[in-house]
Order: structure tokens, then sequence, then C-alpha cells
């Protein structure tokens, strides 16, 4: 039978407090019924008679829990090539400046990389423009996010064939992609030349220092930062700062933006910064 739980003002006070000191992302009123939904079934999961009762094994910090409580309150909505233009923009003309560098190594990372569409966009685009980068190039891709459960399908690179349908062009399916049915379904698995250029990590973007050596040529860190509040977003991109070199490329989300925040980041473009200090 299922169970009905309150949740008190009080309790989504702490739910909301809760989750914005281990992930960064705001809560508010209107998404009291998600959380509602998506912590309930935790506490199901766990016989708990109580949000409050939830709340203290959270706050308690239980190491599996935390993965749970993250992955039940991110939004991961996300689909291969999604805003093109910067695909476009990375092969035209980020791609040909990196490819001038006399230690021709390049770096990428896809910050909150959601279920692997992202990267293996950025992949394919790259290996369609310049198929033998592998050859002559040290060419990687980093691709994190902090739910562990989309980085299981983003590590098998393994889609519901139906979600490439909206592709401009249909090559894409055809090229980089192995088709198969499983139970009567066609799914599409990205072909291992792509795969093989992405690394996936589970890191919360929150956890400074970030533990990754080195400096990235490229980031993409698109439709995440619209889940954080100002203070967040401005620390987060000092952070990006840290780990680029002036020249360095910001990518963010089509409703994001870096107006209004003092950082090193010079607008390029739509949605596409360059690090200039
Ligand atoms: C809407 S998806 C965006 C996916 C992809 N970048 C895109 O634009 O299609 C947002 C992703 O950010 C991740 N995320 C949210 N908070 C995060 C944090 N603190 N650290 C790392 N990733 C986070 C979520 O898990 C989710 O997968």
């Amino acid at each position: 039978m299922r169970k009905n739980y309150v949740l008190t003002d009080s309790e989504y006070k702490d739910i909301c407090s809760l989750v914005y000191q281990n992930t960064g992302i705001i809560l508010n009123e209107e998404k009291r019924k998600l959380a509602y939904s998506r912590f309930s079934r935790r506490l199901k999961a766990l016989k708990l008679n109580s949000f409050g009762e939830y709340c203290d094994i959270v706050r308690a910090g239980d190491k599996n829990e935390m993965t749970h409580f993250a992955n039940a309150i991110t939004t991961n909505l996300t689909s291969f090539f999604r805003e093109s233009h910067h695909f476009d923009r990375l092969v035209d003309d980020v791609m040909p400046a990196l490819l001038k560098k006399p230690s021709r190594k390049i770096r990428i990372w896809s910050a909150g990389c959601s279920t692997g569409e992202e990267p293996y966009s950025i992949a394919i685009a790259i290996l369609k423009k310049f198929p033998n980068i592998a050859a002559g190039w040290d060419c990687k891709i980093l691709a994190t996010d902090l739910d562990s459960k989309v980085l299981e399908t983003a590590s098998q690179g393994l889609y519901k064939a139906q979600g490439l349908d909206t592709l401009d062009d249909p090559e894409i399916s055809i090229n980089w992609f192995k088709k198969g049915i499983i139970d009567g379904v066609e799914y599409a698995q990205v072909l291992p030349q792509v795969r093989e250029l992405i690394k996936f990590k589970q890191l919360n973007l929150m956890n400074y220092p970030w533990p990754m050596q080195g400096t990235f040529d490229v980031i993409f860190c698109r439709n995440v930062v619209i889940y954080f509040d100002q203070v967040t977003q401005k620390k987060l991109f000092s952070h990006f700062s840290k780990v680029q070199n002036i020249g360095g490329y910001l990518f963010i989300g089509h409703s994001e933006t870096l107006k209004g925040f003092d950082t090193d980041y010079k607008n390029t473009g739509r949605t596409v910064y360059i690090k200039e200090r």
C-alpha cells in the first residue's frame, strides 16, 4: 500500500538547505511537489516514517545515502547536439585555433555531462571534422557529473535509437552509432572510437578543490548553473578560470550568462566566453 508522508514547512526548509549545502541546487516553493515525490521514494526505500528522520540521516552524512540524495534531486534533461551552434563554433573556430598548439595536447571538460549526450556530441563533432585527430594529437574529453546514475548510462553510451530522430544531420546516426534491438526496442550505441576520447568521472562541482590536474582548453558547462544561485555561480566561474589558461573557452547554456559577474571571461559570441585575464 502507498504510504502518504507529511512534509511540514520546517522539514521542507531543512531539505532545501541540505540540498543547497550538498549540491548547490536551489529549491523554492515551486519545487516542493517535486522534492516531495523524489524524496518520499527514499523514505519508502529506507522504511522511514517522516522527512525529519530522513533529514537526520542526510545530516549525518551517510556516504551511501548521500549518493541517493544527490541523484534524487538532479534534473538531467539533455540531448545529442543540444544547442547545435556550439558544436559548429567548436569545430569551425575553436578547434582550428587549438590545433596550432605546439604541445599537440587538447583537453576538453564537459562539466555536468548528465547521461553523456553532450560529451559524445563534442567527440563526434571533432572526429567528423578532424578524422585523424587521435593519430597526431593527444585529445581527451573529461566528462563529469554529480549524479552517479546518469554516469552509468553515459559510460555505456547506449541509448534508445528514437533519441537520434531529432538530429538535423541523419548521417550522424548512421556513421557514429551501432544499432541493435533489445527486447523489441531499437537501441544505438556510440562507436568505440568516439568513446575512446572520453573519460567519465563522478564529481560534485561544489567540492573544491577539484581533483583534476592540468588545465582545460575548453569547458562546456551548459544548463547546470541555472539551478544555482548567484553566489554559487560566481564561485564556480572563478574556479573554472583557475583551471583554464588565457585563451581558454567556456561554453554555457542558452539561458545562462556571465553578465553581471566580475569574471576573467569575455563574451565571444552566443553563450561562448574566452578567458582574457
Ligand atoms: C540539465 S543537465 C545538463 C546536461 C548537459 N550539460 C546539457 O546541457 O545537455 C544538468 C546536469 O548538472 C548536474 N549537476 C547538478 N548539480 C551538480 C553539481 N553540484 N556538480 C556536478 N554536476 C551537477 C546534474 O546532475 C545534471 O546531470
